[in-house]
Order: C-alpha cells, then sequence, then structure tokens
C-alpha cells in the first residue's frame, strides 16, 4: 500500500507539537486529481492558526498549508487525461502540508514551464493576493507611488514587485537588516520601527496613492492619513494582533468598521478591506478569478519579469523549524517545504 506523510496541527500547539501522520494515498474521485506535492509554505496565517487567531480556520486537528505546486499522478473519473504528468499549483487554505493529496480538477492551475515548483510556491497565495489587490482593488497605475508595509514578507516581496512593473514608485517598511535588500530591489526603504508616518511624508509629502496594510491594529489610521486624495488605502491583515486574547475575528471586525466609516467621509479618498475568499459568492466565478490572476502572475515569472524570493527551503517534515524560522521575524520572502 502506497502511503503519504502529512503533517498535522492537532490543536493550539508550539511547532513541535506538529504531528508526522502516514496514512493510505487516496485515489481521486470524479472530477478529481491526485497531485504529488513538490512544495508547499508556511503563510502568515498557519501562525495564526496554530495560536487559534486565524478569523475562519476549520476545528483541530487538521493539516495545515495555505497552497501548494505538485504535479497530477492521476485522474478520477471525468477528468481530463491530459492532467496527468502536468505540473499546477493550488490555493487550498489547509491541507498543503502533505506528500500527495486529491483536489478537485477545477482548483488546478497550470504552471508554465521553466518555473519550478519552489519558484511557483512563492507566488500562490501571495502571488493572487498581491495582484488582486494591486489591479482589482488599488488599480496602481504608472507614475504613481505606493507604500507596502512589510516589504520584506511573503505577499510584501511580491507586492513590490508587481507594484514596480506597473510602474510604482515603492515605499516599503521594514526591519533595518532588510533596507539593503529592499534598495537593491529599487525600494525605498522605511524602518517601521522609527516613526513611520514622519518618514513616509519626508519621501512623499502630499501622500502616497495607495496604502498596502497588513498590520492593523491601531496604526491604521496612520496608514489612513498617508493615502492622499484620491488615493486608496488597502487593509488586508492584522499581524499586529496575532498574539492578542479574545475573540479572532474582533480585530477584522474593527478594521471592517473603520474602513466603512472612512468611505464615508467625502474626502475623495477609499478604503477597502481584502479578503481573497471574499466578495464572490459563486464557487465558480471565484476559481475563475482565481485561474486567471495566478496564472498571470506565473506567467511573469516564466518571462522573467518577476522573481522568487525564496527565505529557505526545508523538508516537510521540518515543518516545526520551518515555522520557527517564519516567526523569527529575521527573513525575506517565502518559507518553502518540499516534501
Ligand atoms: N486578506 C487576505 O486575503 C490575505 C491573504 C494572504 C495574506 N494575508 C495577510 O498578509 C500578511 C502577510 O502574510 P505573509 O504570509 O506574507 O507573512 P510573512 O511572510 O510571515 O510576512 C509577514 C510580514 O509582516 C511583518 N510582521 C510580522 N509581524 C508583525 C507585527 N506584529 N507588526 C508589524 N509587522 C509584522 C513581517 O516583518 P518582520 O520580518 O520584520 O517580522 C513581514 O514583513 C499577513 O498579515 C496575512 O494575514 C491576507
Amino acid at each position: 500500500m502506497e502511503t503519504l506523510i502529512e503533517i498535522v496541527l492537532p490543536g493550539i500547539a508550539e511547532p513541535e507539537e506538529l504531528q508526522v501522520r502516514r496514512r493510505a494515498i487516496p485515489a481521486p474521485g470524479a472530477g478529481q486529481a491526485l497531485v504529488r506535492v513538490e512544495a508547499t509554505g508556511v503563510s502568515f496565517a498557519e501562525q495564526q492558526m496554530r495560536r487559534g487567531r486565524y478569523y475562519d480556520q476549520p476545528p483541530y486537528p487538521f493539516v495545515p498549508g495555505y497552497d501548494l505546486v505538485g504535479t497530477v499522478t492521476a485522474t478520477g473519473a471525468g477528468t481530463d487525461a491530459a492532467l496527468a504528468g502536468r505540473r499546477v499549483a493550488a490555493l487550498t487554505k489547509v491541507g498543503g502540508w502533505r506528500t500527495h493529496t486529491v483536489l478537485d480538477a477545477a482548483d488546478l492551475v497550470p504552471v508554465p514551464d521553466g518555473v519550478s515548483a519552489v519558484q511557483a510556491e512563492t507566488v500562490v497565495v501571495n502571488g493572487i493576493t498581491a495582484w488582486q489587490m494591486l489591479h482589482r482593488l488599488a488599480r496602481v497605475r504608472a507614475g504613481q507611488t505606493v507604500l507596502v508595509l512589510g516589504a520584506n514578507g511573503g505577499v510584501g516581496s511580491i507586492l513590490v514587485q508587481l507594484a514596480q512593473l506597473a510602474g510604482a514608485k515603492v515605499i516599503g517598511t521594514a526591519s533595518q537588516r532588510h533596507h539593503d535588500t529592499l534598495r537593491a530591489a529599487g525600494v525605498t526603504p522605511v524602518d517601521y520601527r522609527a516613526d513611520v508616518p514622519a518618514q513616509v511624508r519626508a519621501l512623499a509629502p502630499d501622500g502616497v496613492d495607495a496604502v498596502f496594510d497588513h498590520v492593523g491594529g491601531p496604526a491604521i489610521v496612520d496608514s489612513w492619513k498617508l493615502v492622499r486624495r484620491g488615493g486608496t488605502l488597502v487593509s488586508y491583515g492584522s499581524a499586529s494582533t496575532r498574539d492578542a486574547t479574545g475573540n479572532s475575528q474582533l480585530p477584522i471586525l474593527k478594521m471592517l468598521a473603520r474602513v466603512y466609516a472612512w468611505n464615508l467621509l467625502p474626502n475623495g479618498r477609499h478604503a477597502y478591506f481584502f479578503n481573497l475568499w471574499g466578495g464572490l459568492r459563486r464557487k465558480d466565478r471565484f476559481r475563475a478569478r482565481i485561474s486567471t490572476d495566478l496564472s498571470t502572475v506565473l506567467e511573469k515569472m516564466a518571462a522573467g519579469q518577476v522573481s522568487a524570493t525564496v527565505a529557505a527551503e526545508l523538508p516537510l517534515t521540518s515543518a516545526a523549524e520551518a515555522m520557527r524560522l517564519a516567526e523569527s521575524r529575521t527573513v525575506a520572502g517565502k518559507v518553502v517545504l518540499t516534501p
């Protein structure tokens, strides 16, 4: 019997309490495909999930893993047999930390030739998030200036590249250790441990055209104030409340209330709370949008227009070490797990 390996989050847990489990590899059902996973990764969501702080995580125990890249090894009834042997990427939210997985074929996005599994992995959830915020919400255009908080992070590093590709100038916050890397990437760095509004005002006295804020908490007010007339604030996370106690949905609800109130003001600015899973109630439309946007980012990677920022590559069974590293606040880009 062929078995798969998967990493189980048993409950609110330290990374070392993650469990390695073996079980039989399931067969794909109708409309499904069996994927041999080649790369998955650590997202901020798993840091929240292990603390019970992700706003819509499933009940414990479960297998984390927000996205994956792999090769189709078998197809079920009614699934296009030509998928077999194809490298594909998928957004899973949970369940990616496995050596093999069965997914709906409609959720698989082909990875272009010339893009490795590890490279592609850096832009699945991160690339879709960045692309949709930039082009479906803020509609960033050439000549604009944008502020990216956490420009060294997984989402931040691809957001920077896609904003630059759109012709925007990027100011990015990060700790000092990442400033040389940001400068080398054409980003004007700002130290988030110092006065961010003052540093940004010194660079953009009238404010910026868009702010991408995953930090949340009270400092979101500073981000809003930095948006110039006609500009956009995109709030998309609440990293600053990861270790808070109490209702895990409250920080998001507070931001939604703020965003709603700000949009009522007659000041020509717009505020959004971006949620990858929100907005589209019809699954087929959601899938189509994910597929289009991820394909666009992957094509840009294949064309050499965006590059993968890999913080580290570790074996799947070192998921605990990978989580510790991702949470160390020292890395740039995506921590990738390879089965
Ligand atoms: N709304 C959506 O649909 C959606 C989708 C995907 C991701 N996200 C959000 O995007 C954010 C980034 O995710 P990711 O996977 O790219 O994470 P990541 O790779 O771990 O990067 C996290 C970034 O946030 C910074 N950071 C961490 N803790 C912070 C804190 N307490 N205060 C301020 N900055 C902090 C880090 O800076 P240091 O390196 O200096 O610690 C780093 O730049 C998360 O908040 C996540 O929830 C939202």
